[in-house]
């Protein structure tokens, strides 16, 4: 379960989430919707360690992971991540991006995600090789890879097609159904929103008033 209490955040001096709570509990799927700039990456990036709140804690699994002034690094949560921009690594081809974060030895399921995300025959090529849309599969095929107890994922089927998107949301929702982990999504597309989960939550612009 990931328990989110009271947290407050800045940057600098500008307010972007202010006294915000929120459970997830195991077993389940969540979607976060909200206008641009709302701070729905910023929660995210909470959640991943990569941010540390300015008040409030968070627990994963009833454990401490982030209060003011202290944080368990990103690693050492069981999380997976799906980066707004895709974040691959430039060095590593395609098929070295979504091994990363699996243990030696497993190229079984590396084929199966380049499979699955229809990548097989871009697996030699390095990012700067291939498109947006194939990019974002790279990204969503790298965090799926590991099977994470909780996966994050923001806006991660922009640059695809229907189709594509179609299949991606099938391939999200059975790796979740398979592992019993929990999801958070996070979309602008009502559509996709509604195909992952019946658990929607919107967010509002924080205005200081
Ligand atoms: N590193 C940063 N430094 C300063 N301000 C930031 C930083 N990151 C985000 N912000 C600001 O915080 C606010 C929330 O940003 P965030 O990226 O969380 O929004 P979002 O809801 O994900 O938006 P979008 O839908 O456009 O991705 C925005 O006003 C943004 O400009
Ligand atoms: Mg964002």
């Amino acid at each position: 379960m990931i328990q989110i209490n009271d947290v407050t955040k800045y940057y600098r001096d500008v307010k972007v989430i202010e006294h915000f709570s929120l459970e997830v509990s195991d077993h389940t799927s969540l979607v976060v919707l909200g206008p641009s700039g709302c701070g729905k990456t910023t929660l995210l990036r909470l959640i991943a360690g990569l941010e540390i709140p300015d008040e409030g804690e968070i627990y994963i699994n009833g454990s401490l992971v982030s209060c003011p002034g202290w944080v368990l690094p990103p690693h050492r949560r069981s999380i997976g991540f799906v980066f707004q921009t895709s974040a691959l690594w430039p060095h590593m081809t395609v098929s070295q991006n979504i091994r990363f974060g699996l243990h030696s030895g497993n190229d079984g399921r590396v084929q199966e995600m380049l499979t699955r995300t229809g990548l097989m025959e871009l697996a030699n090529r390095y990012p700067s090789q291939i498109s947006g849309g194939q990019a974002r599969r790279v990204a969503l095929a790298r965090a799926l890879a590991p099977e994470p107890e909780y996966l994050l994922l923001d806006e991660p089927l922009t640059n695809l097609d229907p189709d594509l998107k179609q299949e991606m949301l099938t391939l999200i929702k059975e790796t979740v159904a398979n592992t019993g982990g929990s999801l958070i999504y996070v979309t602008h597309d009502a559509g996709e929103a509604n195909h992952i989960s019946e658990r929607i939550i919107e967010i509002k612009i924080y205005r200081d008033e």
